[in-house]
């Protein structure tokens, strides 16, 4: 089977990966992709979000499966396009990817549901939004109701900040803040049955400590030494399912990956947020111990076809991705910097440790940065101590003007798993 992979970023190098590691899988295609997946996949100059263009792609390639990547396509009805010509599409319609594109959708969906979520205003006058303020008190949860990359909550103490961001916003959803570790849970559907992933952490802050502003993603991991072992079970039966089936109720089936970002609170879980596409970075660490064949599971998934599929089957192996991001980033991030000693990681330390790329082009012989995170440095490892060492270690042999990474990326987990596992609880492991 040929793919098409739709999209340009880490997510999408993993998916391309993952892809062309499966052996049912002939040729993996990607549009727009980046300097990374150019050397798995054939790249295409096709515009991500124009649905009949990636169609039309799609027939010429002859591809059996198309996989959308990002959130903006999804949200502009590209997989509505290529599902409409008859070619399998692995990811949510239009409607159903509101899921992502509407905080106060999501809220609705989870409200009908009955799923655990932090409880919320929807705000569009300085009135309702001060009184929102008021009623939860700091610290604040102001959240742009529109698609932000995740950069549109500001959590802060600040009353002003929180007033100033949400009266920018326009149509703003005001939350209670929810205290916890977090934990993002991918699942796989075709609108019915509900394959779930293996947990993973995202670090969200640009600085270490988690400090500094919300980011796309600075790193993730997984496993989650410290989680509950009932956590898939008990986000599938509270979360996940009825989800689906309440989209379905409503004649919008939710086909493709639904994201599920929790907090583990001391009242239990609870959602921060949906995401209608594989999450990034989590997905990096995710599809890197998949041990099952990605392209058949994507395809039966894109054609109604889950009810067959055995569980998932995952390695025992730790993975840690850490996030090099570029001057400035999440700011104003500045490109065209040249990167150096990708090969050096190609030569040293693949395939335990290696490079997907984010925003980056190829410029004549050398890989120059063109987006805000510009790499996602993989690695896998016995636990996530040697996990993180490995990726650290290839990191270190990078060169990139004026980058950024974080440098505590599954740390506390990783030293205090074993406290974790045997208090089996998070807050031992301090995380
Ligand atoms: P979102 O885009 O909704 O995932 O929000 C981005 C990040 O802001 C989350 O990953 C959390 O770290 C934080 N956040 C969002 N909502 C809440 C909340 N209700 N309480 C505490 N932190 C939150
Ligand atoms: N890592 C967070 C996201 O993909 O939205």
């Amino acid at each position: 089977m040929k793919v098409l992979v739709i999209g340009g970023g880490a997510r999408e190098h993993a998916l391309c990966r993952s892809l062309s590691l499966d052996p049912d899988v002939t040729a993996v295609h990607c549009a727009p992709g980046n300097a990374g997946i150019g050397e798995i996949a054939e790249l295409h100059p096709v515009d991500a979000l124009d649905g009949a263009a990636v169609t039309r792609l799609a027939q010429e390639l002859d591809a059996g499966l198309v996989v959308v990547g990002p959130e903006a396509p999804l949200v502009a009805g590209v997989a509505d396009a290529v599902r409409a010509a008859g070619i399998p599409c692995f990811g949510p319609s239009r409607e159903a990817a509101r899921l992502e594109g509407s905080k106060a959708f999501a809220k609705d969906v989870m409200a009908a549901a009955g799923v655990p979520t932090a409880r919320s205003y929807v705000c569009t006058t300085p009135e309702e939004i001060d009184e929102a303020l008021d009623a939860f008190g700091a610290p604040y949860v102001v959240k742009d109701d529109g698609l932000a990359a995740g950069k549109g909550v500001v959590v802060t103490h600040d009353l002003a900040a929180a007033r100033e961001h949400a009266i920018a916003c326009g149509r703003v959803v005001i939350e209670e803040y929810l205290d916890g570790p977090e934990v993002s849970l991918f699942a796989i559907t075709d609108g019915e049955t509900v394959l779930p992933l293996t947990p993973a952490q995202d670090f969200k802050r640009a600085l270490d400590g988690d400090e500094g502003p919300n980011t796309g993603g600075m790193g993730a991991y997984s496993p989650l030494p410290w989680a509950d072992p009932q956590l898939v079970d008990e986000v599938m039966a509270t979360v996940l399912q009825p989800t689906v089936d309440e989209l379905r109720r409503r004649g919008t089936p939710f086909s493709g990956l639904l994201y599920a970002g929790l907090a583990i609170t001391s009242r239990g879980v609870r959602v921060i947020e949906f995401n209608a596409r594989f999450g990034d970075p989590e997905t990096q660490v995710v599809l890197a111990r998949l041990l099952t064949p990605l392209a058949g599971v994507l395809r039966n998934a894109a054609v109604g076809a889950l009810g067959d599929e055995p569980p998932l089957r995952w390695s025992e192996e730790a993975a840690v991705t850490v996030v090099v991001a570029s001057h400035n980033y999440p700011d104003a991030p500045r490109t065209g910097d040249p990167i150096e000693g990708l090969d050096e990681v190609a030569a040293k330390d693949a395939p335990r440790a290696y490079v997907l790329h984010a925003g980056t082009r190829r410029d004549g012989d050398t890989v120059v940065s063109a987006g805000g995170r510009v790499l996602s440095v993989t690695a896998t490892g016995e636990d996530l101590r040697q996990a993180r060492e490995r990726a650290y270690e290839a990191i270190g042999r990078i060169r990139l003007d004026g980058s950024h990474h974080r440098t505590d990326i599954a740390r506390k987990a990783a030293e205090n798993s074993a406290v974790g596992e045997a208090a089996g609880d998070a807050q031992a492991a301090g995380v």
